[in-house]
């Protein structure tokens, strides 16, 4: 395996943290990104959670794999396949396995903000194919990839609806500013779909969303030595249904004063407070279709499962 490529030192990962976690604290309401679940524990919840019986989209992503991913790596042509927020990279493999027997592979180029679960997933893959393992950030680093010819970029597990509106609005431009035209873009998508259901994926009976959701509290007590009692905060996942996503939130069950002393920051919590921790938008085709034409990219496949819950969506980076 060529050796990892890291975009996140030390240094950015403090200076990035530290200031989302100031701005977020600071905020009215409060708020805390998504992407600092990710640790060596979140990492490992959130693959607990792919198994759960109420998570549906990993389970319905890699069926359509399973049906697709040849057409795919025939329409693609593909000879680097890059993954954005690739995690474990388990799915990944049905993909890669495609590609090399459609006789196109070069290089697996897995992306991720978590080194050690990108380190782990490098590691195994890179017995069976070329693996360069970037960690980086896809909201800042995008431009800074090692440049390949013939890419497809994936983006899976529907990781896409953890970006706010206009987030996801940048993403998708700076995607394709990155990528030539011709180059082929595959993107799972969760969809819209019965509220109970949603609201089950996002809070199991286990218990094992909530401690995902806790996480970014340890998080910022180890990183930032803050001083979170995680126990003394209520998982909520809510459906917005004007917005289309599921919302979760940490619901502080008492009065509480957190220090977070790498930041001199001391922060006040009143009894029932929620403080949103992550966004999860569900799709519907006309938008997602939109919305990716808007950024530059014609849908060439849009496949679903057959009870239409997930989609992967083949597209391909057009002439602007
Ligand atoms: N693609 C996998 C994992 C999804 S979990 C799947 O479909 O199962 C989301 C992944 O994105 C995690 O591995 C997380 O570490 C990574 N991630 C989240 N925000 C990120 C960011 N801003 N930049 C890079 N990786 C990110
Ligand atoms: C990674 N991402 C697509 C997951 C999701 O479904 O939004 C993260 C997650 N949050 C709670 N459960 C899973």
């Amino acid at each position: 395996m060529e050796g990892p490529v890291n975009l996140i030192d030390a240094d950015y990962l403090r200076q990035a943290l530290e200031h989302d976690v100031r701005a977020g604290l600071t905020a009215a309401p409060k708020w805390l990104p998504p992407k600092w679940f990710y640790d060596a524990c979140g990492s490992e919840l959130f693959t607990k959670i792919t198994r759960l019986p109420e998570y549906y989209p990993t389970r319905r992503e890699l069926a359509i794999l399973k049906a697709h991913a040849r057409e795919i790596a025939t329409v693609s042509g593909a000879a680097t396949l890059v993954e954005l927020g690739s995690g474990t990279s388990e799915k990944t493999e049905l993909l890669l396995d495609a590609l090399a027997s459609a006789g196109t592979l070069r290089t697996y180029m897995p992306v991720d903000v978590d080194s050690v679960t990108l380190k782990a997933a490098a590691d195994r893959l890179s017995e069976r194919f070329e693996v360069v393992g970037v960690c980086a950030d896809f909201e800042n680093h995008l431009s800074q990839l090692p440049q390949r010819q013939g890419r497809m970029v994936a983006f899976l597990g529907g990781t896409i609806g953890n970006l706010e509106p206009p987030a996801r609005e940048v993403f998708f431009k700076e995607l394709r500013s990155t990528l030539t035209d011709g180059e082929t873009f595959l993107l799972g998508a969760d969809l819209v779909k019965d509220t109970s259901r949603l609201i089950a994926a996002y809070d199991d009976s286990a218990g094992v969303t909530a401690a995902f959701n806790r996480n970014v509290l340890r998080v910022i007590n180890r990183r930032l030595d803050a001083d979170f009692v995680p126990a003394d905060f209520a998982h909520v996942a809510i459906y917005d249904t004007d917005n289309d996503w599921i919302e979760m939130r940490l619901r502080a069950t008492k009065d509480m004063v957190v220090h977070v002393r790498a930041l001199d920051l001391t922060v006040m919590f009143a009894e029932g407070e929620e403080m949103r921790t992550e966004i999860s938008a569900k799709f519907r085709r006309s938008g997602l279709t939109r919305e990716l034409a808007m950024a530059g990219f014609e849908v060439e496949r849009w496949y679903t499962d057959p009870d239409d819950d997930f989609a992967l969506v083949l597209s391909r980076a057009v002439p602007r």
